[in-house]
């Protein structure tokens, strides 16, 4: 997913090409706004974290790009590509690094584990959407 910050800063166009240049499939996209209930349930499991408010806030802030992505070991590669969570920690050349300012505007989303991926591919897509 490329989140709100990302998309307002005209950077969607640069961040599907270094997806596209990492070696990634596209299977899947679409450019929508998330409702509180949406991006509350999807970051459902940070609840009980001090910063769940402020990242709904966030994520409902304007709209972003879900996506669902193909490539061998994908989920372990994607991270290797967006970077650690915060940009500053996050290696030179991520797509952290490279778009993003801050812990909790960090650009773009991704997956943690094959579970999840595809948990949160049936989340945004449905079975008509995905070929
Ligand atoms: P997390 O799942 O820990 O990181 P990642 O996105 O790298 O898998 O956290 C989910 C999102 O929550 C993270 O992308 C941004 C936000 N967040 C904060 O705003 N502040 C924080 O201190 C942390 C850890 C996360």
């Amino acid at each position: 997913m490329i989140k709100p910050d990302a998309v307002r800063n005209g950077h969607t166009g640069a961040i599907l090409n270094d997806i596209i240049a990492g070696g990634f499939k596209l299977v899947a996209m679409k450019y929508i706004r998330l409702s509180r209930e949406t991006a509350g349930a999807f970051y459902a499991v940070h609840k009980e974290r001090p910063f769940y408010g402020e990242l709904v806030d966030f994520m409902t802030s304007g709209p972003i790009v879900a996506a669902i992505l193909e490539k061998e070991n994908a989920v372990e590669e994607f991270r290797k590509l967006i970077g650690a969570t915060d940009p500053a920690k996050a290696e030179a050349g991520t797509i952290r690094n490279k778009y993003a300012k801050s812990i909790d505007a960090n650009a773009i989303h991704g997956s943690d584990s094959d579970e999840n991926a595809e948990i949160e591919s049936n989340f945004f897509f449905s079975q008509f959407e995905r070929f």
